[in-house]
Formats: C-alpha cells, structure tokens, sequence
C-alpha cells in the first residue's frame, strides 16, 4: 500500500507550520534580547536528533470569546523527552508567540501527560515558563489545568528532579508550579514572577511598587529566596540546567552520578593553612575553603544570593558528588537567621530525597540575636535545621573549623543528628555560648564586685577559652571522632565519604514527619 502524496504533503505542511511558527523578524528581536523562542529553549536543552514530541498536533477546543476559529500552534506548549549525554530527561516549553503562552485545558493536559511520563520512567523534568498565565477565555477550564499541574508537582516531588526556568513572564497562581519545584532559574532582563503585580498591589494596598522591586530576578534570588540561579540569558540558563543534572541522579531509586575511578591521594595541603586567619575573631573565607577541598575548586553554589551567610552547592570530591553546606563568616560572621536556616534546610532535604551525601563545614557564633528575628519566628525556621539534618539518612560528615557554639553547633549536623562522622580541626571552639557571654552570666556577682571589672572579665573569659578554645573537651568525651590536621581535610573526607557510600539507615515507618514550616 502506498500513501497517498496528499497524506504525505498534509502531515509536511502540518509539521512546517508548528516547527516554523516564528517569523525570522520575531526570531531576529527575541535573539537581540538574549532570548530564544520556545523551541529553540528545547533544541539548545537536548543533544541533536534525540527529542521526540509528544502532543504537536494537540488543539484547543475553546469556542467562547472568539476562540472557536484560534489556531494555536502546539497550543501554546511544546512537550516531549530528549536526552542530555546518557540521560533521558523530559521538557516542556511554553511559547509566548501562541497566545502569550497562556495554558488552557490543552495544555494542560499535555503538560501533565508528559509529567506522567517522567514520573513512571523516572526522569528529571525541566520546565520552560514563558506564559501570561491561565488563559482567560477558558475560564474555570485553565484554572483546573493550573491545579493539575500544581498535583503532578507535588507527586513528582522527591521521586525525580524538577528544574523551572523562568524565562518570560510568570505571574498569578501560575507562580506555584516552580514554587513547588527543586530548582528555579530565572534570566535577569526578560522575566519576572509575582502574584499580584505593581497594579493589583496599588488598587488593594494603595502603595506604589516597581515591576523590580516584586518581581524580578534579583528581587527573588536576593530576597525572597524564591529563585536559586539567575542567569544572564537564556543560554546561559540552560547552561546552569546541564550543569546541575551533572550533580544529580534521575530519580530517587539511584545514586548521583558518583565517578568512582578517581583515586584518593593522601595528599596534605598546606596551602589551606594560609586561609586561617590569626585570630578566631577575624572571618574566615568559607568560599575559598571549600574550593580548596573539593576537585578541581569547583563548586557550583545554589541560592547564591540569598542568606549569604551560609553557602550550600554542589561539588565532586575526589569524584564522589556531594552536597557542601557551610557557615560564611564574612557575612554575619556567619550566624544563622531565619533566611539561612530555610536554605539550609531546604537543601539538606533535596540533597536527602536524591541520595546525595552531605558534608557541612562549621564556623558559627550562633543563631543571629534580635528583635526582628525572635518575632520572626527563629525557633520555628531554626528547628527546620534539626528537623532536616536529623531525618536525612544520606552519608553526612561535619567538620568543625572553628566555632561551634550552642544550638547552632547542633544544627550545622553535630554528631547528636546522627552525623556519621565529625571531625575537628585544632582551631575549632565547641562551647554553649561564646567566652564573653558565658563568664558574664557565671560569673556576674565576681565581675559586679571586682575593682577593675573589665580585666577580671577578660580574665574569667581567658580560662574559659581555654577550657573550650579547642576540640579536646569535645573529643575527649568522643562527642567528636578526630581531631584533624587542616591540610589532611580533603583526603580524609574523600575516605571517610567512600566508605560510607553503602550507608543504609531505617527510620521507624510513617506517612512523613511533621517539620516546623
Ligand atoms: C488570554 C492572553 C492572556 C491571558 C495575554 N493574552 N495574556 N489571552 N489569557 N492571560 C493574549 C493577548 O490578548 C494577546 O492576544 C496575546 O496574548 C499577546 O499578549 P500582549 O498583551 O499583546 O503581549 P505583551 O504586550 O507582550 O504582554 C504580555 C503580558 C500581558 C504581559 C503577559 O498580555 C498580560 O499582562 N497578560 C495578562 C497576564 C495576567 O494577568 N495573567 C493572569 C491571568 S489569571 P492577541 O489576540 O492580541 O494576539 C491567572 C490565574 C492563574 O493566571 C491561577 C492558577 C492557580
């Protein structure tokens, strides 16, 4: 039987106009601003000839509000697999030239049945959000979609990784869908992200707010914590979405792509020694720490711009991937807040659900005291710490570099929430509270009376310190499990790390704790 030549020219004429649905003028002014149209989002993501679509001749069937005559390309979405290197990974990616990339019924469900997929066959999942949101003429129909979608994140949620980049607009309800995302990347210049937006905010709130100041990228990577990455355009976000499947397995049944042919040398580095700064009151570079431990200085940080004062990234460490988590005592000398305890937390259980062992980097005051942050609720987000550290069942090693103080000292992932191993270095002060604050509430009546208050001070606070001001009150009580020369840190994490790859640990069954949010 042959195929008539109509057939064949029908399904050629069909494909031209969905995979050329852009003018070259249009093209031409979307690349002069650093973007690409929706389908070249998908082309630049999968290697050449690998993506299959699902869904291409999917249409509307909206007839209200002048629709039932709209030809809508892919109805606004385009959905399929496609493969980066040796994984398979599924893609949609919204087109702003269909309707502004509103999401309908249609849509909908191509969204969700490619979610479907990435859920049975266990593959990451990365969504291009270039959309005005849900598509008014279908009404209550878009919203359903919107609430689909919203359950498919959830169910996909700890089973595969799912990776939003917003490229476009990204407003109203449609927000939650990255929201509820692991990663959420957004490019500086041509995307923005709110639920009520500059106009809704005056009309109800009477304030006049900026489209930046609600809504943009650095707002979000900044302040809200609600974006991880920004990048500088679309290219560069796609570049961030290869680089994080690199640290990632596709789905929690497997382990992250550890390569396990690099050899552990037993190289000392003494170079790290230059890094200590002479006095425990001076700050620490954390950021130039861990580049000097893991391979090849490369660390690819995550919520770089928020909570600056603790850093969590991915990294290699002699080819085993590792989720890094540190104090950075050149910002709040470290101390954790209420934005720094979230990420934290939030990290450690993503790194949890993917099986990606934890190394946690320590140098902490304390919790940051204040007004501000006590109404804030520092108890509640400060728990979420405990609450991820202790449930997480990934390998989890601590070192120790400096201060380890009070709560804060439990949870950078002490030993008592179940860190498999916590070493210290020679520098590192392991106390309930600082030298200064603990000898004024021990010793007051002595200090309130003595003629020169300040040197007695100072001399109390001395021999505190130096019952505290190093590791061996801790070690001796084998709260710790060595005390560790800092030029042997890399090699002697790579070790411990290999030889807890295997760790397998049971947790008494239930649906799922009850975390402090
Ligand atoms: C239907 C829409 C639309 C929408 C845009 N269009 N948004 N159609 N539903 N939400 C249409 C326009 O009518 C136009 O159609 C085409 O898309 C291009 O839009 P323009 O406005 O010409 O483009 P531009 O000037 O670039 O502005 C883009 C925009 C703006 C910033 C996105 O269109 C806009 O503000 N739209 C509304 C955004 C919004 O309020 N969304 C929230 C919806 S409610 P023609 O026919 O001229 O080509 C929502 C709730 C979700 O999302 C709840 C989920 C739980």
């Amino acid at each position: 039987m042959t195929i008539p030549i109509e057939s064949m020219n029908t399904l050629r004429e069909r494909r031209e106009k969905v995979l050329n649905n852009v003018s070259p003028e249009k093209l031409a002014a979307l690349h002069a601003r650093g973007s690409f149209s929706a389908r070249e989002r998908i082309d630049t993501l999968f290697d050449d000839g690998s993506f299959q679509e699902l869904g291409m001749h999917a249409h509307h069937n909206a007839v209200s509000f002048g629709m039932a005559d709209r030809e809508l390309p892919t109805d606004g979405v385009i959905t399929g697999t496609g493969y980066i290197g040796d994984m398979q990974v599924a893609s949609f990616s919204q087109d702003f030239q269909v309707l502004a990339g509103t999401m309908g019924k249609m849509q909908a469900r191509k969204i969700v049945r490619l979610m479907r997929h990435a859920l049975r066959v266990g593959v990451p999942m990365v969504a291009f959000k270039d959309s005005g949101g849900a598509r008014i003429q279908e009404g209550v129909d878009a919203l359903s979609g919107y609430g689909d979608v919203f359950y498919y994140n959830v169910m996909l949620s700890g089973v595969v990784p799912q990776i939003a980049v917003i490229c476009g607009p990204c407003a109203g309800g449609a927000a939650y869908s990255p929201a509820l995302m692991d990663f959420v990347i957004m490019t500086r210049h041509n995307a923005y992200m709110f639920l009520t937006g500059p106009e809704v905010i005056k009309a109800v709130t009477g304030r006049t707010a900026t489209m930046d100041e609600v809504g943009s990228a650095e707002m979000h990577a900044s302040v809200s914590g609600n974006v991880h990455f920004i990048a500088e355009n679309d290219e560069h976000a796609i570049n961030l979405v290869k680089q994080l499947l690199t640290y990632l397995p596709p789905n929690n049944t497997e382990d992250p792509p550890h390569d396990m042919s690099v050899p552990i040398d037993e190289m000392e580095d003494h170079g790290i020694y230059d890094l200590i700064p002479g006095s425990s009151s001076d700050p620490l570079d954390m950021q130039a720490v861990i580049r000097r431990i893991v391979d090849n200085g490369q660390l690819l940080e995550v919520h770089a711009n928020f909570a600056q004062n603790v850093i969590v990234g991915f990294a290699r460490i002699c080819g085993m991937v590792i989720g890094v988590v540190g104090n950075q005592p050149m910002v709040r000398a470290g101390a954790l807040d209420m934005d720094a305890a979230d990420k934290i937390a939030r990290f450690v259980r993503m790194c949890n659900v993917f099986n990606i062992p934890l190394i946690t980097l320590v140098d902490v005051p304390g919790f940051l005291p204040g007004v501000e942050q006590e109404r804030g609720g520092i108890i509640r987000h400060g728990a979420k710490m405990l609450h991820a550290f202790a449930s997480c069942t990934t390998p989890k090693i601590t070192v120790i570099l400096r201060k380890a103080y009070g709560g804060s000292y439990l949870a950078m992932c002490s030993q008592e929430m179940r860190a498999d191993m916590v070493y210290a270095w020679p520098s590192a002060e392991i106390a309930v509270m600082g030298a200064e604050a603990a000898v004024k509430i021990l010793y007051r009546k002595e200090i309130e009376q003595a003629t020169d208050r300040k040197a007695k001070g100072a001399e109390l606070a001395q021999d505190y310190r130096d019952k505290f001001a190093s590791p061996y009150a801790a070690a001796s009580n084998f709260y710790i499990t060595d005390v560790i020369d800092p030029a042997d840190t890399r090699w002697m994490l790579a070790l411990a790390l290999r030889k807890s790859l295997g760790k397998r640990e049971l947790r008494p069954a239930k649906k799922h704790g009850n975390m402090p949010l």
